[in-house]
């Protein structure tokens, strides 16, 4: 009956999950081994999630250069016209998995840091600030980091529950890799265990060379599990994705571009344009703003491109999913949801067959680097493709 000389199938896989489990005790209970190279710690506080994405991958890069442990910070959610009225502070893993960023470079959830590691490690009375000079000079005394001053500073280090006792200055240096070795000699680690900072220690947007580490923030099963019901719910592969960067907000913002008080590097869009400044293609008035016209014209010629026979859209105002609908008469099926977090918007924007975002948007540049890590296509409004001028734009 049974096969001899090889255990039950049960037995070896409970043996399987017991080893798997031991295995993840032993390596959480490493990870937490305080980190004699130091930790580099900081808050956020630049914008919304899109904007504090672009910070967390140059943060990573700039704690791995300085061979420092990086404290995940949680997310800042503003909520300012829903219940409780005030910032959420949402821990990385909600929406992302820690481990994969392990992988690139050391990590652990500015959670842990402060319950397990702060107490002992970098304790009351002993917790110092590091900014810039310049940014101390907002200071009353202009010799203290201004950590706690106004929103969302004050609320975020209450939420990590850190008062701080004193601040160190420093002026004349980058968080570019040149200056690496004036970080290594200014703070050895022995005497500047925590570096905690006002602001992310990264450039906005991303810098080029750091785009890759998308590939290390990878979705939680949560939101994979809850992403993956609304699509296969609401929606028909293939899909085309849109993001309608177009609230009041955003039109003024593009009122810049207008007037010509911006060049062609306007907040997220060196994505489009081209990262060189010398050699950066025009931004127009389409790529900040898509009008109606531009916006029928692109879902129009990728719904076609692609198949599509649903078109999921992501919007901070108007869906102008009527529109949209008429263009196909009622043959590709339009969704738009009001969801609950703008990480859902942002993980069905991901999944689709196609997608087409706002070049300026750092919230496009989300998932354009995302589905760049899968190989999955993405054209912006008023630029088909990345890189390239539209045809008729040319001239
Ligand atoms: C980087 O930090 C790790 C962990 O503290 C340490 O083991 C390693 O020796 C450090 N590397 C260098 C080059 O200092």
């Amino acid at each position: 009956m049974a096969v001899s000389g090889q255990p039950p199938l049960l037995l070896t896989v409970t043996c399987l999950c017991l080893c798997l489990l031991l295995q993840s005790c032993w390596t959480q209970a490493e990870e937490l081994q305080w980190d004699e190279s130091g930790y580099v710690l900081y808050c956020p506080c630049m914008g919304r999630f899109g904007n504090q994405a672009d910070h967390f991958l140059g943060s990573l890069a700039f704690a791995k250069m300085l061979n420092r442990t990086l404290a995940v910070p949680p997310w800042i959610v503003y909520r300012h016209h829903t219940p409780p009225y005030t910032n959420v502070h949402v821990p990385y893993k909600e929406f992302f998995q820690l481990e994969p960023l392990s992988a690139y470079h050391r990590v652990v959830s500015l959670e842990d840091f402060m319950e397990k590691l702060a107490p002992k490690h970098w304790p009351l009375g002993q917790r110092k600030a590091y900014c810039f000079e310049t940014a101390a000079q907002r200071s009353a005394d202009k010799k203290s980091c201004p950590m706690k001053d106004g929103n969302p500073f004050g609320p975020f280090w209450d939420y990590v529950g850190v008062d701080f006792d004193g601040s160190v200055l420093f002026g004349g240096i980058s968080f570019s890799a040149y200056h690496q070795p004036q970080w290594m000699k200014k703070f050895p680690p022995a005497e500047h265990p925590v570096l905690a900072m006002p602001g992310a220690p990264a450039q906005f947007p991303v810098t080029e060379e750091h785009t890759a580490l998308q590939r290390y923030v990878v979705w939680s099963e949560k939101m994979v599990t809850e992403g993956e019901e609304i699509i296969s719910n609401l929606l028909i592969r293939p899909y085309v994705s849109i993001h309608l960067r177009i609230g009041i907000d955003w039109q003024n913002a593009c009122k810049m571009l207008k007037d010509g008080d911006t060049g062609p590097h306007f907040m997220a869009s060196p994505q489009c344009v081209g990262y060189n400044r010398q050699t950066a293609l025009p931004l127009t008035m389409n790529m900040c703003l898509p009008d109606l016209t531009e916006i029928r014209r692109a879902v129009k010629l990728w719904v076609k491109k692609s198949s599509a026979r649903s078109v999921y859209i992501a919007t901070d105002s108007e869906s102008h999913s009527r529109d949209i609908e008429k263009l196909f008469k009622g043959k590709v099926k339009v969704v738009t949801l009001q969801p609950d977090s703008a990480q859902m918007d942002l993980y069905i924007l991901g999944q689709a067959d196609h997608f087409i975002g706002n070049c300026v948007s750092s919230f496009t540049a989300f998932v354009k680097r995302q589905r760049d890590v899968h190989g999955l296509s993405s054209s912006f409004f008023g630029m088909d493709k990345p890189g390239k001028v539209n045809p008729k734009e040319e001239l």
